[in-house]
Order: structure tokens, then sequence, then C-alpha cells
């Protein structure tokens, strides 16, 4: 869970789904999208820009939410998950008995009730925020990428976007709040290490991690935002079958390794830590974690 890798992205992404479907039921997220559709028409596609695209997870979940036409641009500086991208969404399409086809540039997808025309861009989001196109977007969005970006580079965005008039979706932002099933003792500590790893620099500036949406919202709100958050937790359990375990392996181990590099000093005690929370997943009794996230959504009126 170091990288973006596209394995590590395919093992979140039904965590991801469950957590953004209940996120989804206290947000209303229908009621989100009617707005830009009542300014631009009904029969006109929605403009979506999709930053730190991946392989396509953030269109997987919330365009079906949306409905309607939609025409997707999807940004990553990765040339590798966007290389993986056009099949994820092709085989995710068909999976669901809907057409799916090339075209010249990018995928159409018809669904009923939903047609998306979608495009992808390489782009260094650190590097060249102003360089990306924002005029005509409907709505800006972004999964798992608010919590890498420093609190500088958000305030430029949130600016960027409210100057083109565009509503924001931020998924599935880290929170800090972490629960293992059983505790053990050397949780606290190895918990301290990773939420200090993850604020460390993700190539945008020092990174926001787990205060990410407590900074957002009164950026938003100074720049006339109204904003709605809804949690939108990992429920990792044991007991539900080999996914859910390889997910608590996955978790234990990109803890353990960002808590080492974090404080070396630190190393026998978080490999230890390691060492027991596999001994249990090696046994049938019972583990669990909970990973605090949150979805937000920001309008004006
Ligand atoms: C945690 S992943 C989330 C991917 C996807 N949104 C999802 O939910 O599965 C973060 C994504 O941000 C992208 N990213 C990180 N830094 C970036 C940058 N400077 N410019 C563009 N994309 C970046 C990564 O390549 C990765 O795809």
């Amino acid at each position: 869970m170091s990288g973006f890798d596209p394995d590590w992205l395919a093992l979140r992404e039904p965590f991801d789904l469950a957590a953004r479907e209940a996120a989804a039921q206290a947000l209303d997220v229908p009621a989100f999208a009617a707005r830009p559709r009542r300014r631009r028409g009904p029969d006109a596609a929605l403009q979506v820009l999709d930053l730190g695209c991946g392989t396509g997870a953030n269109l997987r979940a919330l365009a079906p939410q949306l409905g309607g036409p939609q025409r997707w641009r999807l940004v990553d500086h990765d040339p590798q998950l966007l290389a993986v991208l056009p099949i994820a969404l092709q085989s995710w399409a068909l999976s669901l008995g809907w057409h799916a086809e090339r075209t010249g540039a990018g995928l159409r997808i018809e669904a009923p009730r939903l047609s998306l025309d979608v495009v992808w861009q390489q782009a260094d989001l650190a590097a060249d925020l102003e360089g990306l196109r924002l005029d005509d977007t409907d709505l800006v969005t972004a999964s798992a990428l608010l919590d890498l970006v420093s609190a500088d580079w958000l305030a430029r965005w949130i600016a960027r976007s409210r100057a083109a008039a565009a509503a924001l979706c931020f998924a599935l932002s880290v929170d800090d709040r972490l629960h293992w099933q059983p505790s053990d003792a050397a949780d606290d500590e190895v918990h301290a290490l990773f939420r200090a790893h993850q604020r460390r620099d993700k190539g945008f500036g020092p990174a926001l991690g787990g205060a990410a949406v407590d900074v957002a919202l009164p950026l938003l709100a100074r720049a006339g935002y109204r904003c709605a958050t809804a949690a939108s937790d990992w429920q990792v359990d044991a007991a539900q079958g080999p996914a859910h375990r390889a997910m608590l392996a996955a978790m234990v181990d990109g803890i353990a390794s960002a808590a080492c590099e974090q404080d070396p000093a630190a190393v026998s005690r978080v490999r230890a830590w390691r060492a027991r929370r596999h001994a249990l997943l090696a046994e049938p009794s019972a583990m669990g974690l909970v990973v605090g996230h949150t979805d937000l959504l920001a309008w004006f009126d």
C-alpha cells in the first residue's frame, strides 16, 4: 500500500465502494448533481473532471450515482495506471451488461439511465496545477487524493474551482481514525508513526493526511461553498472471507512499513506488532479493522 500500483487500487476498490455507498445515503448525491444539471439543461452532458484518477475507481463509484449523460476527463501523472484505466473501465461496464466501446481518444459507455464519454490525460497536478483546463467543468472530483495534497495546493485548487463555478466532490479522505479488533498494546505508537508518515510530502508539499477535510471545510466556506460531509469508513473483517483477509494483511504490512520508515528507532517494536497481527490473521479468530474516511461535497447556490 506504499505506492499506487494497480493491484493495491484493485484490492481496496470493493472497500471503497461499500464505504462510499454508505456515505452517499447521507449525502444525497442525486440532489447534488441536480444543481449543475439545472444550469446546463437535462439533455446536456454533465462535465466532470477527476483528479488523480488511478485506474478509474472514482468514476466507477460516482458516475452511476450522478446518472444521465456525463463527460468525464480523468487526470493522473502515472502512465502505468493510465494504461490500465481503459481496460478496467471497459471490463467494469461489460461486467454490468453495459455497452462499452473505444472511441478515437477515449471510451463510450452506454447503460440504462447513464451514458458516459470518457477521456484521460497525463498531467502532474503538483507541478502544473494552473495548466489544467477548468472552463466548462461542472464538477471537480477526486477520491483518495485530498489527504496527499498540501494546504497551500488545496487553497489554490479551491480558488480555481470557485472561479470556474465548479462543484466539488472529494471522496475517501483519511481522517486519522484506525480501530483494530482486538486491540494491541502497541497500536497507539504504531498508529502515531503511521499518521505522521501520511503527512510527509507526497509531491504537493506537506501532506494534509488525516486533517484533510478539517482543513478543506473553512477554505471552502471562505470561497463561498456550502458543504456536506459523511463518514465513508472501510469496514474490514477477517470473518468475511479471503478479500477481507488480504486487505487486513496489506494494511498490517503497509502500516508497519510506513511506521518503520517514520522512526527507525521503533523498528523492533513495530516488527513485533506486525508479527502479532499476522499471527492473529493466521488463526480462525476474529480480527477486524475500521479505517476512518470522510466524503465531502461542496456546492454553491
Ligand atoms: C490513492 S490513489 C487514488 C486513485 C483513485 N482515485 C482511486 O480512488 O482508486 C492516488 C492517485 O493520485 C495520483 N497522483 C499522485 N500524485 C499525483 C500528481 N502529482 N499528479 C497527478 N496524479 C497524482 C496517483 O498516481 C494515484 O493514482
